[in-house]
């Protein structure tokens, strides 16, 4: 079994529903309490032992590839003033050297079209595929535990967790076979159910560990939903010839593709931080 050590985020999109914030700034690059979105999900795929970070970006996403960059002029900055502590959150932030790749989707065609873009970077290696406007809370993280499963079980490894069934008909569902350690065999997916037909209350949640082979397919793929490139169309094909897996990760997750969800996003980890935890509080009692 090859190791897992690229992973992909897909950051093309154009991010419509949070216009007109994201008319200049891409979505990504939205502030949560103190950093962008994009790095939570970078920590995150870090922490599993990622190497190598590939992005897909699209026009107006080069401040991306600034924010991992080093900023020199204010590094040195920084260190003329002798502000340390911030020197060392940057420093230990900081991609190494050759660890970053960027690749462009120059149209934003659907998120099957945005992965197979970074087929090049990926090679012939199973890889982790991160959305980044998911914000996963877990000790570890959910991409670590996924990876700890993908070490037993091989294959592809799809993270899942639960939602209203009532819901179910706005998700992508899995069906649930045997467990297998802390995963269960995927016995089919769905990508939005028509009401009281979903074979389970199990979301995908933008986690994925997957196998080149999905690259194969996704380039020949043809549009799905919304006239584009599905990636879940392409998992759909890939399932007939490889295992699935699924990972049912029981930590907070925030949606912050979606205004709601990043309001959440930054109440949640605001609260977490000690010195901003009363004043949240307080401030949210008061206007209520
Ligand atoms: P979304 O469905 O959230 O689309 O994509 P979006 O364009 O970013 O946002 P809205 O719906 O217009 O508000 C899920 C993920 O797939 C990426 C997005 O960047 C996001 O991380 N994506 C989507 C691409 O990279 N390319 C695409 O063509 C579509």
């Amino acid at each position: 079994m090859k190791k897992l050590r690229k992973a992909v985020f897909p950051v093309a999109g154009l991010g419509t529903r949070f216009l007109p914030a994201t008319k200049a700034v891409p979505k990504e690059m939205l502030t949560v309490v103190d950093r962008p979105v994009i790095q939570y999900v970078v920590d995150e795929a870090r922490e599993a032992g990622i190497e190598h970070f590939i992005f897909v970006t699209g026009r107006n996403k080069g401040v991306i590839e600034d924010h991992f960059d080093i900023q020199f002029e204010l590094n040195e900055t920084l260190k003329d003033r002798g502000k340390t502590e911030q020197l060392d959150l940057l420093d230990g932030m900081q991609p190494a050297a050759g660890t970053t790749s960027f690749t462009r989707q120059q149209e934003p065609l659907g998120l099957g079209h945005a992965v197979w873009c970074a087929r090049d970077l990926v090679g012939d290696e199973p890889f982790a595929l991160l959305l980044p406007d998911m914000i996963m809370q877990a000790e570890p993280g959910c991409m670590a535990q996924m990876a700890e499963l993908y070490r037993e079980t091989g294959g592809n490894v799809i993270g899942v967790q639960e939602c209203d069934p009532a819901e179910a008909h706005k998700y992508g569902i899995v069906g649930r076979g045997e467990e297998k350690g802390a995963g269960f065999r995927i016995t089919g997916m769905v990508e939005k159910p028509p009401k009281g037909t979903a074979p389970s209350n199990l979301y995908i949640n933008g986690r994925y560990i997957l196998q080149p082979t999905i690259f194969d397919i996704l380039e020949t793929q043809e549009r799905g939903a919304g006239n584009e490139i599905q990636l879940t169309d392409g998992m759909l094909k890939l399932e007939k010839e490889e295992p699935f897996w699924g990972f049912h990760f029981t930590g907070e997750v925030y949606d912050c593709g979606s205004p709601e969800g990043f309001v959440e996003a930054n109440v949640a980890i605001a609260m977490r931080k000690k010195e901003l935890k009363a004043r949240v509080v307080e401030t949210v009692e008061r206007l209520r």
